[in-house]
């Protein structure tokens, strides 16, 4: 008779996750095959901030750093909408925030939760995305790439990093031979890139994204960024205006105009990016163009985009324009796509 206690043997975990300005996004395969998507805020609030000094904090997601008692994402957002109060991020167009001396320690606490182990796993590979390189600015892309691999390593994953844009034509288009031209409408930046047969040929970011509409929309009428927030996510239309009160149906009209700013301007920047790099595109087949990110959710932009892109000449053939499937969560689906194939 055998009596040696029955081993269970231990499970390495292999994870995406997207690093975006204002998500935090972890996708994994949990114990029925699946895939499973978990997700913060990427935002933060100081104690003093909201005057809860001193009160107890068991139940609300905190961190203490140094002298410093931060709350953080998903709470951190309900508490600034309820007391009115800016949010502070650790991420500020696609990278690591320089404005806070705390940043990178609180979206290390941040990830350190998403990613966390079932008793008994192991850490295995973790894929994370980043940023392509801004067209019209200078970036920090090497040192965002770099805090990200120290943070997801000393959870105890191997990390490696993926353009973002890239991750979505790995989730998104098998039945093209993983080739396509993607654009990521995210929070901080818009990231573009056009994949040959899984090969990335051109990767790049565009520096405005849904942080430019808010800001420029809560300037306009005068109010804060994240009463504009609250109303884009909430129903907001392209081309529907006349909801809610009087101030309400002036961020909307002032929505719609800085929506379509920004979706011209993205399909401009990248036809002129696409023929500014010189390459010889002509793939021997059309191939799709995928549209994904949080600023894409807004109702009207799929038409919109359609028609701008049919109004100009683009150097590859397309065969189509559509969402991806979860526009939200499909980066760090193409992070854990390409976590599981190593
Ligand atoms: N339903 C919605 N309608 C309109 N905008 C939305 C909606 N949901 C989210 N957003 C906006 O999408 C943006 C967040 O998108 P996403 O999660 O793709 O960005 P991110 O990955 O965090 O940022 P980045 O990729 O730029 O670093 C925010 O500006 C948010 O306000
Ligand atoms: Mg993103």
């Amino acid at each position: 008779m055998n009596d040696s206690p029955t081993e269970t043997p231990i499970v390495k975990v292999n994870l995406g996750l997207d690093v975006g300005t204002m998500n935090l996004v972890c996708a994994r395969v949990n114990k029925a095959s699946k895939i499973e998507i978990a997700s913060l805020r990427n935002v933060f609030l100081t104690v003093d901030d909201v005057n809860i000094e001193g009160m107890d904090l068991s139940r609300i997601s905190h961190a203490r750093i140094d002298e410093g008692v931060f709350i953080l994402s998903n709470d951190a957002y309900n508490f600034a909408n309820i007391f009115g109060h800016r949010l502070n991020r650790t991420m500020q167009k696609g990278m690591i925030s320089p404005e806070d001396i705390n940043s990178t320690d609180i979206l290390a606490v941040m990830i350190r939760e998403l990613l966390h182990l079932p008793p008994g796993a192991k850490a295995g590979k973790c894929v994370y995305s980043v940023p392509g390189d801004p067209v019209h600015s200078k970036s920090n892309v090497l040192y965002h790439r770099n805090i990200l691999s120290r943070i997801v390593s000393e959870i105890g994953f191997d990390a490696e990093p993926l353009n973002e844009a890239t991750a979505i034509i790995y989730a998104e288009c098998a039945d093209s031979d993983f080739s396509g031209i993607s654009i990521s409408f995210g929070a901080g930046l818009t990231n573009v890139a056009v994949v040959y047969k899984s090969i990335p040929v051109l990767e790049f970011a565009l520096n405005r994204g849904g942080d430019w509409i808010d800001d420029n929309v809560a300037m306009a009428v005068g109010t804060i960024p994240n009463r504009v927030v609250a109303i884009k996510e909430k129903d907001f239309h392209l081309d529907r205006y006349d909801s809610g009160r009087k101030k309400e149906r002036k961020v909307r009209e002032a929505l719609g105009y800085y929506y379509k700013n920004l979706i011209q301007f993205v399909v401009k920047s990248a036809v002129q990016e696409l023929e500014r790099r010189d390459l010889d595109l002509g793939f021997p087949d059309s191939i799709p163009m995928i549209i994904s990110g949080g600023t894409s959710l807004a109702g009207g932009f799929l038409d919109t985009i359609r028609a701008q892109v049919e109004e100009i000449e683009w150097p590859l053939d397309l065969s189509e324009v559509r969402y991806a499937g979860d526009p939200l969560s499909c980066v760090a689906q193409g992070c854990l796509i390409r976590a599981l194939k190593q």
